[in-house]
């Protein structure tokens, strides 16, 4: 993958102060031996945007973005990994040497066909658009879901006639490819090897992406046939799993909160009531890498999804996929009755939705009341159910203090010790979260769920501290060394980064960001890495944190290690007794 010599990368970053490069773009202010300023790459009104210039990295502890000078370039402009070194390469005066003309050619060629496919996709979105007046079945059906002149040009909504090859025809004749049409997810191919139009007689609502690029379409039905809804296939630039409607509109939006719906007709429905921070999901279940985009942009996120049972179940199902984001708020709303936000907004109001998300409540509020009326809390039974069905949702809270909040609740509403409820959790943790009940024996040991799980954070902190503290200090590598070693981290990115600190030690080099970030390929592993990089250890006496972070690790690395193997079936629970209690 890399294109030039690694010196030579590693040449350029050094060459290149990141605080003059970023500060010609950001406008940074001093703190200490680093600089802060407001992030480029995401929606923020107090700066969380860090740059080091004695480390060469920056690090956005809002959204989590990091890197060294090339890959902030290649995040601020925009350029691939090769332009980005050769713009820097020419800031410093550095010649560089011809690289592999296919390589360049092939990175090149992808950005120019995703560009190709927005274009055709916008000219697409266009024949949609421009076909509405001339379609007296599209007008009434606008007209019917209410949806005027004004919203149906904004929201870019359109209509599919009902022909085998209008928009076929119609792009061909703007100059495009058979095959590039195709790979746009606008036709289909028919055995006999003829093409005809994906979307026939359907109204059309354009999906685009965070910046605003059109990349794919979803078509309804104008009666009750069947399907209802079609979406573009997943393509080069469009998977129904990863974007979300209306997030190019939203992201844009200055509230903390986003509201986060099914369907298309919801998401313009609250959007015209007044909430631009509105998302909908694409016709599948959310995923963690959707939940990882709102929480990018978002403090809080309020799911408003269909009032029936399978609305239900998806909230639920919402609530644990988004709980992955530990910095996200979960809050929800129940339409009370109604179907959907659509017709909730188009039977009460404005007003009326604005008083319902004024009260929305927090996810477990939600789960701990809907489950309560799943049961009857009269018997004890039920209640048994009850509590071990929350409890897959509770064991997903990272902070005691919260759990204590809901232990307390349930506690008050069930009868039962907050204490128990909190040991059926640490089951939970333990074992498999789809498996209910427990095995008392589990919960003598672990218990204290909580503890478990703070522990296990503290732990992972305490080894990034490690890393960072050694990157930058020959002197205490060398002191520590012997008593260092790779079965101490779990983390494969620490495990990558203390061998790399090793290995560059013992060959008596100093370790370089820029050298340890381009290990990684991965854009969620490079912002972990630049920010264990960016940890400044808060203590005058290194010598003496270091060593307390190596004794830290190996006694509660031990506990965490068994109870691990524990969870993952692969020792017994004796075994893990006995790994617990040798410890030393
Ligand atoms: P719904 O069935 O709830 O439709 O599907 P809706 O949004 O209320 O639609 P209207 O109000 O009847 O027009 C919610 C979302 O699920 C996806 C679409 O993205 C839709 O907006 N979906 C639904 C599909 O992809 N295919 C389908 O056949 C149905
Ligand atoms: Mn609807």
């Amino acid at each position: 993958m890399p294109m030039f010599p690694e010196y030579l990368i590693r040449e350029v970053a050094e060459k290149n102060d990141i605080y003059d490069v970023v500060s010609r773009s950001v406008s940074l202010k001093k703190t200490g031996s680093s600089y802060i300023g407001l992030c480029p790459f995401h929606n923020e009104k107090t700066p969380s945007f860090s740059v080091s210039p004695r480390r060469g990295i920056f690090k956005c502890f809002g959204c989590g973005e990091g890197g060294d000078v090339i890959g902030f370039v290649m995040k601020n402009e925009n350029l691939s990994f090769y332009d980005a070194v050769a713009k820097l390469a020419s800031n410093a005066g550095i010649q560089l040497p011809e690289i592999k003309k296919e390589e360049v050619d092939r990175d090149r060629k992808r950005k120019e066909k995703s560009e190709l496919l927005y274009a055709i996709n916008k000219d697409a979105a266009e024949f949609f658009y421009n076909n509405v007046k001339t379609s007296q079945s599209a007008i009434d059906y606008f007209k019917k879901r209410q949806l005027d002149g004004r919203l149906v040009k904004y929201f870019w909504l359109g209509y599919a006639p009902e022909s085998w090859t209008a928009l076929f025809d119609y792009l061909k004749e703007k100059g495009y490819t058979e095959s590039d049409i195709y790979d746009a997810g606008l036709i289909r191919r028919h055995e006999s090897g003829r093409y005809y139009d994906y979307f026939r007689n359907r109204v059309m609502f354009t999906i685009f992406d965070a910046n605003s690029n059109i990349i794919g379409f979803g078509g309804r039905v104008l009666d009750d046939s069947k399907p209802k809804y079609l979406n573009s296939p997943d393509s080069t630039i469009f998977s129904k799993g990863k974007n979300l409607y209306s997030l190019n509109i939203a992201r844009h939006s200055k509230k903390s909160f986003c509201i986060l719906c099914e369907g298309y007709m919801d998401a313009i429905s609250i959007i015209t009531a007044g909430h631009e921070n509105t998302v909908a999901t694409l016709g599948t279940a959310i995923g963690e890498h959707q939940a990882k985009t709102i929480s990018r942009y978002f403090e809080e996120v309020v799911i408003c999804y269909d009032s029936d049972s399978a609305g239900r179940n998806a909230t639920n199902r919402a609530i644990s996929v988004l709980r992955s984001q530990p910095k996200l708020k979960i809050s929800v709303l129940d339409l009370k009755g109604k179907k959907d936000p659509d017709e909730y907004i188009k039977t009460y109001g404005k007003a009326r939705f604005d008083a319902l998300l004024a009260k929305r409540q927090s996810d477990m509020e939600y789960l701990i009341e809907y489950f309560g009326e799943q049961y009857n809390l009269k018997k004890s039974t039920e209640i048994v159910s009850y509590i071990s069905e929350l409890s897959n949702y509770l064991r997903l809270i990272p902070s005691s203090v919260e759990l204590d909040v809901y232990a307390g609740i349930i506690a008050e509403k069930t009868g039962v010790q907050p204490s128990s409820v909190i040991a059926q959790v640490g089951v939970k943790r333990a074992g498999n979260s789809s498996s209910p009940g427990g095995n008392s024996d589990i919960i003598n040991v672990v218990g204290k769920g909580t503890a478990v799980s703070d522990d296990r954070e503290y732990l992972e902190k305490t080894r990034a501290l490690l890393l960072s503290t050694l990157f930058y200090d020959r002197k205490l590598y060398g002191k520590y060394a012997s008593a260092i070693n790779e079965k101490m981290f779990e983390n494969p990115i620490h495990i990558l980064m203390y061998g790399y600190i090793k290995e560059c030690f013992e060959k008596g080099e100093n370790p370089s960001q820029t050298s340890l970030i381009s290990k990684f390929e991965i854009k969620e592993d490079i912002n972990t890495v630049s920010g264990i990089l960016a940890l400044d250890v808060q203590s005058d006496d290194t010598d003496r944190a270091v060593s307390d972070y190596i004794n830290q690790i190996k006694q509660k690395g031990g506990t965490e290690k068994a109870l691990r193997l524990l969870q993952e079936g692969a020792i017994s629970l004796e075994e893990f007794n006995a790994m617990i209690n040798n410890k030393g």
